[in-house]
């Protein structure tokens, strides 16, 4: 008995020690470590990064930014893989690890667990099937190819949540209940998503807190600023109808009457950037679509956070080279990469990055919180 709670005191020791480490390797300013703290005096924070267009970088933007939070300050993160492709959990899980648990039994713990009882009349789930990712510093609830199916489900059921029925409702809800079973053990909660505007993505943009907009400098991206200032805009409206046209919101079994979604603010990525040293005519076509950004997000984006409060842009992910596939191949973030050579500079680069854009990401979330 004596030895058992011995065991445990030493692996809490350990475990803090190795916390300790982590944080001296990611120094972080005081002004930030303040505003963390604020921030898990006032509860979760759930942020989903979202951009209905596809390889802008959200997937990898959210792994490293939440493991540059986690190391830095200790903050405990719950990353959630909601696109049907999983490249987030394939990014995070080991080759092992990703047999393991896609292997020919069939996947058992995933995102799928958390809506499929939904869909067969059984309510939400009892628990959120986590699993540790001591590389990244996070939690994650793997992501799921059969997450697609219920795509159907949650079109359909959004037409009955619009007039007011309990089931459209609820179905609807599917990520606000997921958010608050994770409140009492997580600072934060990142939602990973597919590039498009479809039900899944409504779904986790009406629950979440925050959204942050992942972009690369092209057209694309300002075309894509558009069509999610009007989507939100419209889904919202909606969303609030169904909601006083229900008869009895409180057979939900949870408060509907929730604060409107926030704009934290966007990451431009040049990752499609050949060279650095790249002619002075491709840096200047840049230079062109970049400085339209704030105007565009400030026009389309402005009515969901205090332009006066305000920076939108959170910061710029330079082109990292062959870290991003490297730290793929490994697993692990590329802030912790720890190969030498041209590795050095990129890593040292990645954490300068992650950390300046980790500070901002605490000081506006605490400026509309
Ligand atoms: N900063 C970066 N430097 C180099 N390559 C990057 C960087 N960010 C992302 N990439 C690469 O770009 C591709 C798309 O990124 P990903 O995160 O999967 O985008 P999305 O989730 O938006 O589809 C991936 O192959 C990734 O390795
Ligand atoms: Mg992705």
């Amino acid at each position: 008995m004596v030895e058992v709670c011995l065991g445990g005191v030493i692996k809490i020791i350990v475990e803090i020690m190795v916390a300790r480490k982590k944080i001296a390797n990611f120094p972080i300013s005081d002004v930030a470590l303040s505003n963390f703290n604020r921030l898990k005096d006032n509860g979760l924070q759930s942020i989903c990064f979202f951009n209905n267009k596809g390889g802008v970088g959200k997937t990898t933007l959210m792994a490293n930014l939440a493991a540059q939070l986690s190391f830095s300050t200790g903050a405990k993160i719950l990353l959630v893989d909601a696109d049907p492709q999983c490249n987030l959990s394939q990014y995070l899980l080991s080759d092992d690890e990703f047999s393991e648990m896609y292997g020919s039994d069939g996947l058992v713990d995933s995102i799928y667990s958390i809506i499929h009882p939904l869909s067969i009349g059984k309510g939400y789930s009892d628990t959120l099937p986590v699993k540790r990712v001591e590389r990244f510093g996070c939690d994650i609830i793997v992501g799921d190819p059969r997450l697609a199916l219920k795509e159907d489900l949650l079109a359909q059921d959004w037409r009955d949540a619009k007039s007011g029925g309990t089931r459209g409702l609820r179905t609807t809800f599917v990520f606000l209940d997921l958010i608050k079973k994770a409140k009492d053990k997580y600072d934060f909660v990142f939602f990973d998503m597919g590039p498009s505007l479809g039900a899944i993505n409504r779904a986790i943009l009406m629950a979440v807190d925050n959204f942050l907009v992942p972009m690369s400098i092209d057209i694309f991206s300002v075309w894509a600023v558009r069509n999610i200032g009007e989507a939100v805009r419209v889904w919202h409206k909606e969303l609030a109808n169904g909601i006083k046209l229900a008869e009895d919101p409180s057979e939900l079994g949870f408060s509907v009457g929730r604060k409107a979604i926030k704009f934290i603010g966007y990451v431009t990525q040049q990752h499609k950037e050949k060279s650095e040293s790249g002619s002075r005519r491709v840096v200047e076509a840049y230079a062109s679509i970049k400085n339209r950004l704030p105007n565009e997000v400030s026009k389309n984006l402005g009515w969901l956070y205090s332009t006066t409060k305000l920076n939108p842009h959170l910061g710029d992910v330079k082109h990292l080279a062959s870290l991003a596939p490297k730290s793929q191949t490994l697993h692990t973030p590329m802030i912790n990469v720890s190969l030498r050579g041209s590795y050095t500079i990129t890593r040292k680069q990645a954490r300068e990055i992650y950390s300046d854009i980790a500070e901002r990401l605490l000081e506006n979330i605490v400026a509309i919180a």
